[in-house]
């Protein structure tokens, strides 16, 4: 796959994913359902090459999954020393074959950091990500759905930080906004139990925007989609920057990025205007 071109249809199921694009929204559905979506670093680079090759016009990502869960998290083949995923090396197998620790450790701090791109990017500006979560959501898949601004979680969603019992540590984005979340204190007993979150504690811990019967997942999904894009492209995105900046800025710095990013507003809106 180049960076460039748009990934196709074949790549992207060699990745276990499918995307739709339908005007100003692309779905990214989670597409290994006999594995409960476990996803691999390819997974993530093509996550990540959706994000660099996105039309512009494209306002709202839904990620979902399909079958019966959202995501195993990592498919545990990539732990596997003797190997496991067909044409991928499983991370072990190059800690163990790879002499110079140096140069190790440098490609595989590369190599995360590629993963961890397939997940940035649904934080940017100008698009809004939804996580459409049922069943499970574990690890990787849990970090996935935290990547995403918002979550609507159908009844029977699982939520499990499962990396520390394995040995781990969460590291693909999602210990930022599950501190912002829920907490320091809380993060810690999550991350450190693995213990497994129901769809109604994940919404009182305001891990979920919304909890729905998951008949009603789908449609909850069209009618936050359509509220969505019901406000002007432009106020969105400058309302998000807005809104991404305010825990970081101080009152001071934010009082003048809202006032920099009216009359933006209003000089576009006086654009519009016959003269
Ligand atoms: N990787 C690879 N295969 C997986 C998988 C995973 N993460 N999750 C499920 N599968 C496979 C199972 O091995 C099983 O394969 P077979 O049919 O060949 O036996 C198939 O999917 C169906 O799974 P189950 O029979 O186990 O289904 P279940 O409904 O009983 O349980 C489950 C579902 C709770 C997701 C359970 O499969 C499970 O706990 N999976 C492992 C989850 C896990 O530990 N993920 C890693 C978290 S850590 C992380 O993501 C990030 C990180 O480390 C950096």
């Amino acid at each position: 796959m180049t960076q460039e071109s748009v990934p196709t249809t074949e790549e992207l199921a060699t990745a276990g994913v499918r995307l739709e694009i339908h005007g100003a929204l692309a779905r990214i559905t989670l597409a290994r359902p006999e594995r409960h979506n476990a996803m691999t670093g390819r997974t993530w680079t093509a996550l990540a090459h959706i994000g660099h090759t996105l039309s512009r016009s494209v306002r709202i990502v839904v990620i979902d999954g399909a079958g019966a869960s959202f995501s195993s998290g990592i498919d545990l083949a990539m732990f596997d020393p003797a190997g496991g995923l067909p044409g991928e090396q499983s991370l072990l197998q190059r800690l163990l074959s790879e002499s110079d620790d140096s140069a190790t450790h440098a490609s595989l701090d590369a190599d995360i950091a590629s993963y961890q791109a397939g997940y940035r990017w649904l934080r940017r500006p100008d698009i809004v990500s939804i996580a459409a979560v049922h069943g499970h959501a574990i690890g990787a898949g849990f970090q996935l759905a935290l990547a995403c601004d918002l979550r609507i979680l159908a009844e029977d969603a699982q939520l499990s930080m499962r990396e520390p019992a394995l040995g781990l540590v969460p590291d693909l984005t999602g210990t930022k906004p599950l501190v912002e979340l829920v907490g320091r204190s809380r993060a810690i007993e999550l991350c450190l139990t693995a213990r497994t979150i129901s769809a109604r504690e994940a919404h009182e811990l305001r891990l979920a925007e919304l909890v729905v019967p998951n008949a009603e997942l789908d449609g909850a999904v069209t009618d936050l989609v359509d509220a969505l894009l019901a406000t002007p492209a432009g106020a969105a995105r400058a309302t998000k920057e807005l809104l991404g900046q305010a825990g970081e800025n101080s009152l001071e710095e934010q009082a003048a990025a809202e006032r920099a990013a009216q009359i933006e507003r209003l000089q576009a809106m006086a654009q519009r205007l016959p003269e």
